[in-house]
């Protein structure tokens, strides 16, 4: 039997919510998630019969916050099949991992005129860290460019990885949609001697994930996109990178010994994870992984495919030359975001317009200027899909659409 939607959909209590008398239409997720039941009340549970602090004291009531805790990062670690749960840090969001990668490995491994690959459709969090390494210490940055339908124009991956000490890609793109053939990027950077880094913030949420499959050296993603709360991500890492990186922050947790003429640091993973983490966080990212788990990653992504094709063709079809989704057409290589221009209406309006109909999308330039640069535009309407969404979000949001027709007088 396959999945019941409906009962997945009644998991999110905030989806029942009415503002003005009707229900949300959620689609922000490629922004942030919402929180089912099962992981609110693992946060909540937790917080009231078991929270203590971790790794730090003898009595039993720490001892078991520190088994939820590592409990928890075992769960993570299965979602994407990681070989092992210590290959997995906990960091603040994937802007903090990807921060991590290009600090701890990127500052150890990088300097003048070594070259560091990136794509056209990357979200701020995985260029800038760059940027500062090309800033600081002479790192030269390659881009690969875009096809005319978003997809990734390897023609030139070669030359473009050429002496490249690391390629660093998303796997889903939050502004197009696209997932690139990262195995195949993977292979190439490893044929190249590079490592190959990973932002897979809006991949994981969505797809199944295996970190070996991939072969990919480090993979970046956060708990807020997958029905985790906020304040928590992961850095997935090969463990013998980890194990030669320096540690990103210094204070308690990270350390084996400190002595006034230098430290020890800890091994992976509590190297990078200086002070309290965000110890009820880390159960509530569990428990989003177990929960996305239970009904199936393969599921998800299956019926996000079937709505991503419904989104597209009910838009196109309703709108005909007024709409333009960016992005490939082919639901196979692309994920449930969908950047769109609407007629000549500005997208703040546009979401403005739909907010009056309880439709909840993000417009702007949704962290990715330069891509918005190659698009042509300041900013996009987005419209973001996650499995609690069906049909009937999609028919709302083309209704709204004719609200903003009405006010702008097309
Ligand atoms: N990266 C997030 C987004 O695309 C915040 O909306």
């Amino acid at each position: 039997m396959g999945t019941d939607w409906a009962a997945v959909r009644a998991d999110f209590p905030v989806l029942r919510r009415e503002i003005d008398g009707s229900p949300i239409v959620y689609l922000d997720s490629g922004n942030t998630s919402q929180k089912p039941n099962q992981v609110i009340d693992a946060m909540r549970d937790f917080q009231r019969t078991a929270y203590g602090p971790i790794n730090r004291s003898a009595y039993r009531l720490a001892a078991e916050a520190t088994d939820r805790y590592e409990g928890a990062r075992s769960a993570v670690a299965r979602l994407i099949n990681a070989p092992a749960a210590d290959e997995v840090v906990f960091t603040k969001n994937a802007t903090e991992a990807l921060n991590l990668v290009a600090g701890s490995w990127g500052g150890d491994n990088l300097g003048e005129g070594d070259v560091v690959v990136l794509t056209h459709m990357e979200h701020h969090a995985n260029i800038v860290p760059w940027q500062m390494l090309a800033a600081t210490r002479g790192v030269e940055l390659r881009w690969v460019p875009l096809t005319d339908d978003g997809q990734l124009d390897l023609t030139d991956l070669d030359r473009l990885l050429d002496g490249a000490k690391a390629f660093a890609f998303t796997a889903m793109s939050n502004v197009l949609g696209t997932i690139p053939p990262v195995a195949k990027l993977c292979e190439a950077a490893h044929d190249a001697g590079a490592l190959a880094i990973v932002d897979a913030c809006q991949y994981v949420p969505h797809n199944p994930t295996d970190v070996r499959a991939w072969d990919a050296d480090f993979v970046a993603f956060s708990a807020h996109k997958m029905c985790g709360p906020s304040g928590i991500g992961a850095l997935w890492g090969r463990m013998e990178l980890l194990d030669a990186m320096p540690p990103y922050l210094g204070g308690g947790n990270m350390i084996a010994d400190v002595r006034l003429d230098g430290f020890t640091p800890a091994p992976v993973p509590a190297k990078f994870e200086a002070g309290t983490p965000p110890i009820t966080e880390a159960v509530g990212f569990g428990a989003a992984a177990e929960y996305l788990e239970s009904i199936g990653m393969a599921e998800i992504r299956r019926h996000e495919v079937e709505l991503t094709r419904y989104a597209i063709d009910t838009l196109k079809e309703r709108y005909g030359d007024d709409i333009t989704i960016h992005g490939p057409d082919n639901v196979e290589v692309r994920g449930g975001v969908l950047s769109f221009a609407f007629r000549d209406i500005h997208p703040h309006d546009v979401s403005q317009v739909l907010d009056e109909k309880n439709v909840c999308v993000r417009a702007g330039h949704h962290c990715a200027k330069p891509l918005m640069r190659l698009l042509g535009a300041n900013a996009t309407t987005r419209a973001s899909l996650y499995l609690y969404n069906d049909e009937s979000d999609i028919d709302t949001l083309g209704d709204a659409l004719d609200g903003a027709t009405d006010i702008f007088g097309f």
